[in-house]
């Protein structure tokens, strides 16, 4: 739907009626059938590393917090991505704290090589925060494809309030669009819900996301984290009330998305999964296409806290979501790597 406006885009957003909301997912849905098909994709999630040189008002991660850090060793990357491969899934999400060091570069190189030879079939997706167009490149050669940077808000006076300088809107637009001009399908998202985010700002962001030609949407609602700067002043009003209002918000954000961008790939988040156990399949539901099981070890995934009481620490269980995905007319892909529909097209242009 090319013209959804700001304005009408808000007004949606602000929808609080269930019938219409129902409405509004259905149609994005039905949107996401026409366009890429009732198939969900698939990413295997590994949470390389904590250490983190940022410090972002909201992240349980940031420099800061004192948690215990870790960093995989090559090895275990390369053993969890077999575990995946036995699942079938053949994309792999590398997430981890940002680092721009020399040596962190190198190794990231090294284990896409490693990697791309143990099976050179694998899409590998980056998620290393901001990096030099030179990095961003070298990482592109040794394999990498597609890489999400969340631009968090696109609201200027709240992107400055919540990362204090640590991290500059325009150096992460210029991160997306160098990503663009070397070939990556390109990812990003916002963060929903955060203090003093309004309909018009979401509006925006989801404006933002045409603008930039996104190939993939990552975003989910913002959950406090106690233990940070901007999480603390939540802990007595983040109740059952704020949290459902923040989920309903998180999947109308979805399926204007939908809406509006029409063949890109849009993940239902492990953080909406966190706010509510049906999480996953509500995002489907709502106009998603792409879920993403966590692959990292139990011992690890403890230490990668993001926000309060992040899912996914239990087994993952495909067979279940399968079911659930069933009863929705979905299945899972097991058959191409799922790239993104809108990508798929411009390279045929
Ligand atoms: N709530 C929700 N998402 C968060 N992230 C970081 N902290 C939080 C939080 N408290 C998200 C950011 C980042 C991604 C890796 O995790 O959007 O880009």
């Amino acid at each position: 739907m090319e013209k959804l406006s700001k304005p009408d885009l808000a007004r949606l957003l602000s929808i609080e009626d269930e019938n219409e909301m129902e409405w509004l997912f259905d149609q994005a849905q039905k949107l996401k059938w026409q366009k890429s098909g009732n198939k969900v994709h698939l990413r295997a999630l590994i949470e390389l590393s904590n250490l983190c040189t940022q410090n972002c008002l909201y992240c349980g991660i940031r420099r800061d917090s004192d948690i215990e850090r870790f960093t995989l060793e090559k090895e275990d990357v390369l053993n969890y991505f077999k575990a995946a491969l036995k699942y079938n899934i053949t994309s792999l999400v590398i997430q981890s704290g940002e680092r721009r060091d020399k040596s962190f570069v190198a190794f990231i190189e090294d284990l896409l090589c490693s990697l791309m030879s143990l099976k050179n079939e694998v899409r590998i997706t980056l998620s290393l925060g901001e990096q030099t167009k030179e990095t961003y490149k070298r990482w592109y050669d040794a394999g990498a494809r597609r890489y999400l940077l969340r631009i968090e808000t696109t609201n200027r006076h709240l992107f400055d309030v919540i990362h204090q300088g640590c991290s500059l809107y325009e150096e992460k637009v210029k991160c997306l669009y160098s990503l663009k001009e070397i070939g990556y399908q390109v990812g990003t998202g916002v963060m929903i819900g955060l203090p003093g985010q309004t309909a018009e700002d979401l509006a925006n962001d989801l404006l933002f996301y045409k603008t930039i030609d996104a190939d993939m949407i990552g975003m989910g609602p913002y959950i406090p984290h106690f233990g940070t700067p901007l999480g603390k002043s939540f802990i007595n009003s983040f109740d059952t009330q704020a949290k459902t209002k923040l989920v309903n918000l998180s999947l109308k954000m979805i399926a204007c998305c939908r809406l509006l961008l029409e063949d890109v790939n849009i993940a239902s988040t492990t953080a909406l999964n966190t706010l509510d156990p049906e999480g996953f399949i509500k995002g489907i539901k709502a106009g998603a296409n792409v879920v993403m099981p966590n692959f990292t070890e139990l011992k690890y995934k403890k230490s990668y806290q993001l926000y309060e009481g992040k899912s996914g620490l239990t087994e993952f269980t495909l067979p279940e979501l399968e079911k659930k995905l069933a009863l929705l007319g979905e299945t899972i892909n097991y058959s191409d790597f799922g790239d993104s529909t809108h990508f798929t097209k411009k390279q045929c242009l």
